[in-house]
């Protein structure tokens, strides 16, 4: 609820055509700088005039608060309505203090650190101009060769859909015009993650029965969160690009959904309904995207140069365009931006927030939570009595370890390792040294001797290695996702020649890790980290952190198992036998197990937790009853620590083949040391609804069960049958 009761129907009735079609484009900053004459090409391109610029409705990236309020004045004054821009960003782990990346966050299994997070980060947002932020992004995955897996939350939709609905009620808040909340926007509908063999703007094919049941319940759940604004993605869906898919945009979202917040094009992807070989020019394009509900063209040729013209032919009417209009218009009401146009932001604001003590605490908190430890042989922790430390490899003291879509934050403003380890052990004699490069082609080994050396002379190794930032995010798949460069090789001569070593990795996508796992005794996966990255390794290193992640996305043993996913549907010739062995007939490959190397919900601790009971209150249920479920976990160490417990369904019989495991409830809890805590969850009959091969949504009477463990590690299991 907005306290502004600007009257925006008065305002739409003042507005010409060109000030109405001017709302629903949204340009880059750039063309709105002081300077825009070196975007003249651009400009022409698009076929925006200069009229049409001064009446334009909102815009995206921009640095700082300074920017954003020249920006808005020049607008207004020019605006014969003086109608405030919208200013849009991707804020998506942090404004210009990071957090982990939505992967490492999803892997904190914890959506109160979620919250706090988002919270952090539209306060810092909103200080600097920031109105709205295209977040949350909650694409489902299974396959880590596309590089916007770091985006995401994995490779279950019901964590999806908590972290998402989570990230929308943390960013805008009850009330968007309170100056510390941003409006957010859920993307990419749908199922952009579903690019075929991982390729960014591939291709998606996948049957309705799938979409509605793992792909899209996290849009859903944004949607039922209160989200005010949705992008469709780029790919085609099914044949039809998502932004033309009226399936998709009217049927599933408006009409069975009723969302009737507003839809934004990504970028330029109205314009490439050309490109697609739907639309045969722009103006084809803008009515297709237009009359499928696309309100804002972000950045494209369609609105700029041909909505006007649709309107004056009759073939888009005035009632719709106005709708659209008065939805942008209510948004800027909402925001109170016709009281105020910076939404109380402010560059005194922004210098107080962004960096301050309080939120790089937090960061390093958030990275502590969401790195993973997979493997130890007991390595780890490490005493801090070791006076030698080697500091081994590409990420030992880079600052790039902030990961994709970091907003205005700055490798220079991160911890390093090197600054981490240095900072909390400052009488400890520390060396640092590259070893080698982490990108795929460099495969220069000239810098081992000095990293033998080191290794050699030290009590205790750390091994920082990974992918670069630009492996992953928009536009970075990877074929191959192997440790990059000589990076296996360097681990292999540093664990010659001193086997205290662990290793910390620094990707933005589950990787190949299967030669480093048979290599180094510890590895600990801190994905891209953000601000506080180093600080946060340290800690977790020499035991002042304990790890509690747990992945959300399988890890490969080889890139030839992609996609790979835990809740994959039972198939009719299993695989029997153990896993390292093909087994002929049966689903299964010949030199590769089936299993991932760390499946979903794999996580280690220094503590020892002990799952010690899993009890059902009964045995049988109906539509209407429901089961208490406690599992009991004893941390069996002198160490406190926390714990994703989780729990896991399996449908035994059904009508359509069910997942061999489905998670349908988790919860983290600290659990100190010697301590014993009970987890309790209630089962009801929705929990086990699924999609028939009718598309109906429903729940089958027949037995169940249920486990806890991790995917493939199911500990405790119980039977019982629904009525
Ligand atoms: C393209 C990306 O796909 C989308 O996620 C992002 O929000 C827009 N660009 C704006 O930066």
């Amino acid at each position: 609820m907005s306290k502004s009761n600007f009257d925006t129907r008065a305002l739409l009735k003042k507005m010409t055509l060109e000030e109405k079609v001017g709302q629903l484009i949204q340009l880059n900053s750039m063309f709105l700088g002081e300077t825009t004459a070196d975007i003249t090409g651009p400009k022409q391109e698009l076929g925006v005039s200069d009229s049409m610029l001064s009446k334009i409705g909102s815009t995206l990236n921009f640095h700082s608060f300074a920017e954003v309020k020249d920006i808005q004045d020049r607008h207004m004054s020019a605006d014969r309505l003086h109608i405030p821009l919208l200013f849009m960003m991707d804020v998506i782990h942090g404004y210009k203090t990071i957090y982990p990346i939505p992967l490492g966050m999803g892997a904190s299994f914890d959506p109160e650190l979620v919250k706090e997070c988002s919270k952090m980060a539209s306060k810092e947002a909103s200080a600097g101009g920031v109105h709205l932020t295209f977040t949350p992004m909650v694409d489902y995955v299974r396959d880590p060769r596309w590089g916007r897996v770091m985006e995401t939350c994995g490779e279950d939709p019901l964590l999806n859909s908590i972290m998402g609905a989570a990230q929308v009620e943390a960013f805008q808040g009850d009330d968007i015009s309170n100056p510390d909340n941003i409006a957010a926007c859920v993307k990419h509908f749908a199922a952009y993650g579903g690019a075929e063999a991982g390729r960014d703007y591939n291709t998606v094919e996948i049957s309705e029965r799938l979409l509605r049941e793992y792909y899209f319940p996290a849009y859903k759940a944004c949607i039922d969160a209160g989200v005010v604004m949705l992008m469709p993605s780029f790919n085609s869906l099914n044949g039809v690009p998502s932004i033309a898919n009226k399936w998709l945009l009217q049927k599933v979202l408006k009409e069975e959904w009723g969302f009737d917040g507003i839809i934004i094009s990504d970028y330029n992807a109205v314009g490439e309904l050309k490109t697609h070989g739907i639309a045969e020019n722009y103006k084809d394009a803008a009515l297709m995207a237009f009359e499928c509900g696309c309100d804002i063209d972000m950045m494209s040729a369609g609105y700029c140069s041909s909505l006007c013209r649709l309107v004056e032919e009759g073939k888009v009417s005035e009632e719709k365009l106005d709708k659209a209009v008065l939805k942008v218009l209510e948004l800027k009401r909402a925001l109170g931006l016709f009281e105020d146009p910076y939404h109380g932001g402010s560059a005194e604001k922004e210098k107080a927030l962004c960096l301050c003590p309080e939120h790089r605490e937090l960061a390093r908190k958030a990275a502590e939570e969401s790195a993973v430890l997979l493997k130890n042989n007991g390595v780890l922790p490490f005493s801090k009595d070791n006076k030698k430390i080697a500091l081994i490899g590409p990420f030992a003291s880079t600052g790039a370890i902030r990961g994709s879509w970091s907003c205005n934050g700055l490798d220079s403003e991160c911890v390093s390792v090197a600054d981490g380890v240095k900072a909390l052990l400052p009488d400890a004699e520390i060396t640092v040294c590259n070893g080698c490069s982490a990108e795929w082609n460099i495969l220069d080994r000239s810098g081992f001797d000095e990293a033998i050396n080191a290794a050699k002379n030290a009590d205790i190794v750390i091994l920082c290695l990974g992918e670069p930032q630009h492996y992953s995010g928009e536009g970075s798949s990877r074929a191959d996702i192997v440790l990059p460069g000589v990076q296996n090789e360097l681990a292999k001569e540093i664990i010659a020649v001193n086997k205290n070593t662990a290793a910390l990795l620094f990707n933005g996508r589950p990787l190949v890790l299967t030669e480093l796992d048979e290599t180094v005794p510890a590895i600990l996966e801190m994905w891209f980290p953000g601000t506080e990255g180093g600080a946060a390794a340290a800690n977790l290193l020499f035991g002042d952190a304990n790890p509690s992640g747990k992945v959300t996305m399988s890890f490969p043993r080889s890139v030839g198992q992609c996609p790979i996913y835990y809740n994959h549907p039972s198939t009719g010739r299993p695989k029997t036998i153990p896993d390292d062995r093909h087994q002929p007939y049966a689903s299964s490959y010949i030199g590769c197990g089936n299993l991932p190397l760390y499946p979903f919900g794999h996580g280690l601790s220094y503590s020892d937790f002990v799952y010690e009971s899993l009890t059902l209150d009964t045995d049988k249920m109906t539509s209407d009853s429901e089961i208490k479920v406690s599992i009991t976990v004893r941390n069996n160490s002198g160490r406190a620590g926390k714990e994703a417990v989780q729990l896991y369904m399996h449908d035994l019989f059904a009508s359509t083949v069910r997942p061999i495991q489905s998670l349908i409830a988790f919860k983290k809890v600290e659990i100190g040391a010697g301590e014993t805590v009970t987890v309790d969850f209630t089962i009801t009959e929705p929990m086990f609804r699924f999609y028939n091969a009718s598309c109906e949504f429903v729940s089958e009477p027949g037995k169940f069960e249920v486990s806890t463990g991790h995917a493939d590690n199911l500990i405790l299991t119980k039977t019982f049958v629904l009525e």
